[in-house]
């Protein structure tokens, strides 16, 4: 396994496949590259399934062992089946998906060795739903979700991203995973870092509060130093909660154990920055395996290292990581 300067293992990889969507969510980051979506069909730059493979292959060898594929829209990858099937079995395999494309295919996803996926779901109405996501696909999404439970991926998470057009949503979102069994749920607090609506942000404290004062029981995760909130409905029904709040948060940031890879293949060790991308050469596995150490050697926490607080209290860039420093 290996860990970076400041003591963190890294054990798990995210990998983008594609940053085409069929979604145009107005929050979204695209892991930390912005606005980048492009046309919907296959695309020149994108991995293909032999580097996929081949860099799994090698973070194998460094102890890595467990991989999300995400996107952009990652079901857009006909070859999805095929990369899945081809990730070493040591391996974990999760997926992140806006959900409109599991109904007819979700047991070939599991056949294929899929465990867990993540569906966003922000909403419960399809209004409020197509205001987000710019997409009718409302039912498609719910029909997704419903296959992924009946094709046994377990946990099936629903993502909701809370922020000022969702906030209000949350207790039904709550309740609905309390009351219908396999579902999670996980409130991301929204990341206002790459989409430049720092307006749109709300207080996701009083999210914990609100979710600490409904639920029958809360678990304290040392690893991630996460909390879940157990919900219970009036007929006994239990769902899970969990909330996760990234946002100038350094403890947040001392836990993450994760290497991101960008659709193009580059490697990218914090989802708020891309000063620090590295590209693979042309993906042999020596070349994998020297840009991998690299990029772990070079990881930094984000807030508490990369950004911290000024004498204003203001988040700023730490000196040491500014270009030049040293020369001036
Ligand atoms: N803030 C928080 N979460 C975001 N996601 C995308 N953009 C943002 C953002 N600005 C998350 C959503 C989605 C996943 C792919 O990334 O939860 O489900």
């Amino acid at each position: 396994m290996l860990t970076d300067e400041f003591g963190r293992e890294v054990t798990g990889v995210r990998i983008s496949l594609t940053d085409r969507c069929n979604f145009d969510c107005i929050y979204c980051h695209n892991e930390g590259l912005g606005d980048t979506r492009g046309p919907m069909d296959p695309q020149d730059d994108e991995m293909s399934a032999d580097d996929v493979v081949r860099f799994l292959e090698v973070v194998e060898e460094f102890g890595v062992d467990s991989v999300k594929f995400t996107g952009g829209e990652p079901m857009l990858r006909q070859d999805l089946e095929e990369i899945i099937e081809r990730t070493p079995d040591s391996m974990e395999v999760s997926l992140t998906t806006n959900g409109t494309f599991l109904p007819g295919r979700a047991e070939d996803l599991v056949d294929a060795g899929l465990e867990r996926v993540n569906v966003s779901q922000d909403a419960l109405d399809p209004e409020d739903f197509a205001a987000v996501t710019k997409s009718g696909a409302y039912e498609k999404v719910l029909e997704g979700v419903r296959a992924a439970v009946d094709a046994g991926l377990d946990p099936v998470k629903l993502n909701m991203v809370v922020f000022e057009h969702t906030a209000g949503y949350v207790p039904e979102m709550v309740d609905h995973v309390a009351e219908n069994d396999g579902l999670q749920l996980q409130l991301i607090e929204y990341m206002p870092e790459l989409t430049g609506r720092p307006e749109w942000n709300i207080d996701i404290q009083r999210v914990h509060d609100w979710l600490a004062e409904q639920a029958a029981e809360v678990e304290h995760r040392e690893m991630h130093d996460r909390k879940r909130y157990w919900i219970e409905d009036d007929d006994g029904g239990r769902g899970m909660v969990e909330i996760v709040d990234p946002v100038e948060n350094p403890t947040f940031c001392a836990n993450c154990h994760r290497v991101r890879v960008t659709h193009e293949g580059y490697l990218k060790g914090c989802l708020n920055r891309s000063d620090d991308l590295r590209p693979m050469g042309e993906m042999t596995k020596p070349e994998i395996r020297e840009a991998y150490r690299e990029v772990v050697a070079n990881r930094v926490p984000y807030y508490g290292e990369y950004m911290v607080k000024n004498d204003d209290g203001e988040w700023e860039i730490n000196d040491e990581y500014v270009e030049g420093y040293a020369e001036v």
